[in-house]
């Protein structure tokens, strides 16, 4: 399999939200409902939300490409309280498990360490056995449950977390 990592563009925008839409799709299928699927897309999927994204402070965003083909992406945050957070992560289902997860979070492991970022979290719908494996494989514990809406639905969410340091480490060593 043949990707590089990079920072996204304005002009990979698109492309992100077209393998957003696809990969929600086949994620969510059995877990969140179509129309509220349809509401999360339309609100952080625009070209104008992703736009936006892009451009954030203390945000990383980047994807996975083949040639001119976006196959994945993530985002990395500073959060206010001077953690670190995984807000999202995508790869397309016909590309997954080839490693590209891995390369993404190596990515944005980097790029918080140079911001002196000390821990990392990600959030994770509880029934998404594949994403908690793919975190858990890499040293992600157990933080909170907790609930939040996904349009109009009520989803329990998974939150998990990770010493950089550790993780640094796993994506070494795993
Ligand atoms: C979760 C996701 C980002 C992982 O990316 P990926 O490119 O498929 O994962 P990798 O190939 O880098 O996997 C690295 C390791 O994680 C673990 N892992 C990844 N996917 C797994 C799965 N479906 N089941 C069990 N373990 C898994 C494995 O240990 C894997 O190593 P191995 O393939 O050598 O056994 C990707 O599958 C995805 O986009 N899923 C759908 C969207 C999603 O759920 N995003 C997270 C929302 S919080």
């Amino acid at each position: 399999m043949d990707y590089s990592i990079r920072p996204a563009t304005s002009a990979d925008v698109p492309a992100i939200g077209q393998v957003a839409r696809e990969t929600w799709r086949v994620t969510y299928a059995q877990t969140i409902a179509p129309h509220n699927q349809q509401r999360v897309l339309e609100r952080a999927y625009t070209d104008a939300a992703l736009a936006a994204a892009l451009g954030a402070p203390h945000s990383w965003f980047f994807v996975a490409v083949d040639g001119q083909q976006v196959l994945g992406f993530a985002q990395f945050l500073r959060r206010g309280d001077g953690q670190g957070e995984l807000a999202r992560i995508y790869v397309l289902p016909a590309y997954q498990r080839q490693g590209i997860g891995r390369a993404l979070l190596q990515a944005g492991v980097n790029a918080m360490a140079r911001e002196g970022i000390h821990r990392c979290y990600v959030s994770v719908e509880v029934d998404n056995a594949p994403a908690i494996a793919f975190y858990q494989h890499f040293g992600f514990r157990y933080h909170r449950v907790y609930a939040s809406f996904v349009g109009d639905q009520l989803v329990q969410l998974l939150e998990l977390k990770t010493a950089l340091r550790a993780l640094r480490h796993a994506l070494e060593t795993r």
